[in-house]
């Protein structure tokens, strides 16, 4: 396929989700989807429909949300799941289904116990079947990387012939190296019948730390589609990162001669709501999109900065959706001000309830002088995809010295009845969750706690982000407040009201069916 328009298939939400303590429910999945679409992403893996009926109910809201990019489910060669998958996108105005299944002999061996030429039936069977009810059809060849060459090409020319529109060559375990993905890349598209007039894509994991720099050999090699999440979201050490393959083919394009149709603008505001529905922090140096990516600290890089930026900066960070003006409202600005902002920043309003995203904004402009646009998307990020509260945060009294033990009173009100509990603790933050789990009759673990400041200075915003476990259900908790304590109980609430959500969409999908 010649074209020099490379397209980006996301799977944050199937892959990405995959990451431990990434799981996310029903609306944060779509909130995530809306803003994949304002990317312009050209794919969306929505999710494994046949893996869960939580999956199967993401995939079709998903389908029934976005209307541009392709929804995809991912499926096995097995006929159910591609009847589920199927079913699953089929409101989407432009449907579509992966199927995947391992052609390693290691994976043969020890993980399927099939013969190569069972692996090579099922796929070209499977493709076949999906055909015939949609035109989309995407295959993968897992662990392609740890694959006979001959024998892929002999899998990939099957499903060729069967359909498949798209190929894809995972490194699903993180093991290529850039040359030699490239040359598979090479041989594949150049000895496989058929190859020419398909598009071929590269999906590649990070346990080298090498996922982007293999993509790009891949496009290199003639691939036009990456297969990649937002921060890289991912099992283990995550996938192919989208903001970097994206702004090293456009800040290259010299190199690459290639385009992607990501609107880059909206790539922080991606990236921040990815990071506040996971809960998983974004770490400070990464590339693009990490807190120092267009810091410049040494005296003579500013001093070159200030002189011209093109001395030290490769890319704008409003290219990627950095406002340069961070400082943005006060407590005069008005309703009118803030809508504005919040769509310089490219953050659409409808899946959030405006009106207490303004008065959150009116009540932190009450506290601190200056409001920066991190701050906004603080607010927006938390009020985007709110659960239904079960339990609400009245009240908090923390008290602690050097000679006393810490101690916490809170009042939370739980299905609209007020309840105050009281407990010590090893810490403030301790004694804080005590209460709160005395008070809401939870008994759910509490396995990650973090705590940055959203903006500087000693009036800034804390943001904390907490995941809380109860058996096999876990969820993840957001909250920012100028107070770190309070930040902490809004953030554990936060997480417990998804915990209770989650368990009463189980019940009901347990009921109704799907
Ligand atoms: O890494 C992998 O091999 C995958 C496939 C299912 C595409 O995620
Ligand atoms: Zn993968």
């Amino acid at each position: 396929m010649t074209t020099n328009r490379v397209q980006i298939f996301d799977t944050t939400l199937r892959d990405g989700e995959q990451s431990p303590g990434a799981s996310m429910n029903v609306e944060e999945k779509v909130a995530i989807a809306r803003q994949l679409e304002q990317l312009n992403v050209d794919v969306i893996e929505a999710g494994f429909a046949a893996s869960s009926e939580g999956d199967y109910d993401s995939v079709r809201h998903v389908a029934e949300t976005v209307t541009r990019p392709i929804v995809l489910s991912l499926s096995r060669t097995k006929e159910g799941d591609i009847e589920r998958a199927i079913r699953a996108v089929e409101k989407a105005k432009r449907p579509g289904v992966h199927i995947f299944i391992a052609t390693s002999d290691i994976h043969l061996n020890h993980k399927l116990m099939m013969s190569r030429q069972e692996v090579l039936d099922a796929a070209g069977w499977a493709v076949g079947y999906a055909k015939k009810r949609l035109d989309y059809v995407e295959f993968s060849a897992e662990d392609a990387s740890r694959s006979d060459g001959d024998y892929l090409v002999q899998v990939f020319g099957e499903v060729i012939k069967a359909g498949a529109v798209t190929l894809n060559v995972p490194d699903t375990t993180g093991y290529a190296l850039p040359e030699q993905f490239g040359e598979l890349f090479r041989f594949l598209i150049a000895s496989t019948p058929g190859g020419d007039g398909v598009c071929w894509s590269a999906h590649c994991h990070n346990d080298l730390g090498m996922a982007v720099a293999n993509s790009l050999a891949a496009v290199k090699a003639g691939a036009r589609q990456i297969e990649c999440t937002v921060n890289g979201l991912g099992e283990r050490a995550g996938n192919t990162s989208m903001e970097e393959v994206v702004m090293a083919l456009k800040t290259r394009s010299d190199f690459f001669g290639l385009v992607t149709g990501v609107v880059t603008e909206q790539i922080y505001p991606a990236s921040r709501l990815v990071s506040q529905i996971t809960g998983i922090a974004i770490p400070i140096n990464k590339p693009i999109v990490g807190e120092n990516a267009f810091a410049h600290e040494a005296g003579i890089h500013q001093d070159g900065v200030l002189k011209n930026k093109i001395t030290y900066e490769i890319m704008r960070p409003e290219t990627v959706g950095l406002a340069a003006n961070r400082l943005v409202l006060g407590k005069h600005s008005g309703r009118h001000a803030f809508v504005d902002r919040l769509r310089e920043l490219g953050i659409a309003a409808q899946d959030m309830d405006m009106n207490k995203a303004f008065e959150r904004f009116k009540a932190l402009a009450d506290k601190k002088k200056s409001v920066y646009d991190e701050d906004l998307m603080a607010i927006v990020a938390e009020e985007t995809v709110r659960v239904p509260d079960r339990y609400e945060l009245t009240y908090l009294n923390v008290t602690s010295s050097s000679e006393v033990v810490p101690q916490a009173t809170v009042r939370v009100r739980v299905d609209g009845a007020e309840r105050t509990q009281h407990a010590t603790g090893d810490g403030m933050v301790d004694a804080c969750y005590k209460a709160i789990a005395k008070a809401t009759g939870t008994h759910c673990k509490l396995e990650r706690y973090a705590v940055k400041g959203i903006t500087g200075g000693t009036d800034a915003q804390g943001e904390v982000s907490c995941l809380v476990r109860e058996d096999e259900l876990t969820a993840t908790g957001q909250g920012a407040h100028t107070d770190i304590i309070m930040a902490s109980a809004l953030a554990f609430l936060n997480a417990l009201n998804k915990i209770e959500y989650r368990k009463r969409y189980a019940a009901r999908v347990r009921v109704e069916g799907p």
